[in-house]
C-alpha cells in the first residue's frame, strides 16, 4: 500500500479530493465509489468548491456508494442516499441517474445485492473508490469475520460499529442492525482504492491494515492485495505505524517521479 501521511486531516482530504480531481478531469466519464461517515466529509466539501470555483465537472461522473442501513428509505435523514445528497450530489452537477446507493428497503435483497453489482459492472467497473476505517478496521461494512472474498450481500453491524454511529441517531438502540454492504472483494476489483483514516482513535486499526497480517478480522488488510491501494493519514492516525520514516522517503521519491526530476533519483545518471 501507498501510505501518505499528512499533517492534518484538513490536508489529508484536500489531498484525498485532488486525487478524485484528477481522475475526474483525466477521465470525465469515470466510475467513482463513495463513502459515507465522518471521515470523507471535508474531502467532499473541497470537491464542491472545485466544482464551484474551478468548473470541475461531474456531468459525465457515475457513482456508487458502499453501503446503507437496513430498513432506511432514501429520504430518512440517517439514511446514506441522504447523507450523500446533502454532502455532496445535491452541490454538484451529477445527473441524479448516475448516483447509485443500495437500496435499504429492497424487497429482495439477494436480487437487489446481485442487481448493484451487475450495475458495476455494466458501467465498466469502479475506476477510484474511495474507503474510511471503522476503529474495527472494517472498510464498508465488512465486519471483522467478514469474507475477503465477500461481494454485495447483507451484513449484521458488529457491537463496536453500532457504538460507533449511536451518535448520529442518538442512541445505540436506535441504530439498525443490518446493512447491505459491497464485499470485500468487491472493492478489490476496483481499479484503485483511496483508504482515509484521521484522528488517534483510528491509530491501531490504521496500524493493523496497513502493517499487520491479512486477516478476515481486520477487513480493511485486505487492500494489501490490492495493486493500486493508496492510504491517506494524518499524523495522528498514522502515529502507531513502525515504518513511518520509510513511507515518507518512497513519497520524496514519488514526488520527484511525478515532477520528473528523474537525475535527483540517480535515473539516467551514469554510475563508474
Ligand atoms: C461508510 C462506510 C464505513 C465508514 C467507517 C468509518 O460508507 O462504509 O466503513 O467508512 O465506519 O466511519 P467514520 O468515517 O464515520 O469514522
Amino acid at each position: 500500500m501507498r501510505v501518505i501521511i499528512e499533517a492534518d486531516s484538513d490536508s489529508g482530504s484536500k489531498r484525498a479530493a485532488r486525487f478524485l480531481a484528477d481522475l475526474v478531469r483525466r477521465k470525465p466519464e469515470c466510475v467513482l465509489g463513495l463513502a459515507t461517515g465522518s471521515t470523507p466529509l471535508a474531502a467532499y466539501r473541497e470537491l464542491i468548491r472545485m466544482h464551484r470555483e474551478e468548473g470541475l465537472d461531474f456531468s459525465r461522473v457515475t457513482t456508487f456508494n458502499l453501503d446503507e442501513y437496513v430498513g432506511l428509505g432514501p429520504t430518512h435523514p440517517q439514511s446514506y442516499r441522504a447523507f450523500m445528497q446533502q454532502n455532496l450530489f445535491d452541490h454538484i452537477n451529477i445527473r441524479p441517474t448516475s448516483t447509485f446507493v443500495p437500496d435499504g428497503r429492497a424487497l429482495d435483497f439477494e436480487l437487489h445485492c446481485r442487481q448493484y453489482e451487475q450495475r458495476i459492472r455494466d458501467s465498466g467497473g469502479i475506476d477510484l473508490q474511495l474507503l474510511g476505517l471503522g476503529s474495527d478496521g472494517h472498510i464498508a461494512f465488512n465486519e471483522p469475520g467478514s469474507s475477503l472474498g465477500s461481494r454485495t450481500r447483507l451484513k449484521t453491524l458488529a457491537s463496536e460499529t453500532v457504538r460507533d454511529n449511536a451518535r448520529f441517531f442518538g442512541g445505540e438502540d436506535k441504530v439498525p442492525r443490518l446493512a447491505v454492504t459491497m464485499g470485500v472483494g468487491t472493492i478489490l476489483e476496483s481499479r484503485r482504492c483511496l483508504l482515509l483514516a484521521f484522528g488517534e482513535h483510528k491509530a491501531p486499526a490504521v496500524r493493523d491494515t496497513v502493517e499487520g497480517p491479512i486477516t478476515s478480522q481486520v477487513t480493511g488488510s485486505a487492500l494489501q492485495l490490492h495493486r493500486e491501494a493508496i492510504g491517506i493519514f494524518d499524523s495522528a492516525s498514522a502515529s502507531l505505524l513502525v515504518r513511518r520514516a520509510y513511507y515518507a522517503e518512497v513519497e520524496a521519491s514519488q514526488q520527484l517521479l511525478e515532477r520528473g526530476e528523474y537525475r535527483q533519483l540517480g535515473i539516467g545518471s551514469q554510475s563508474t
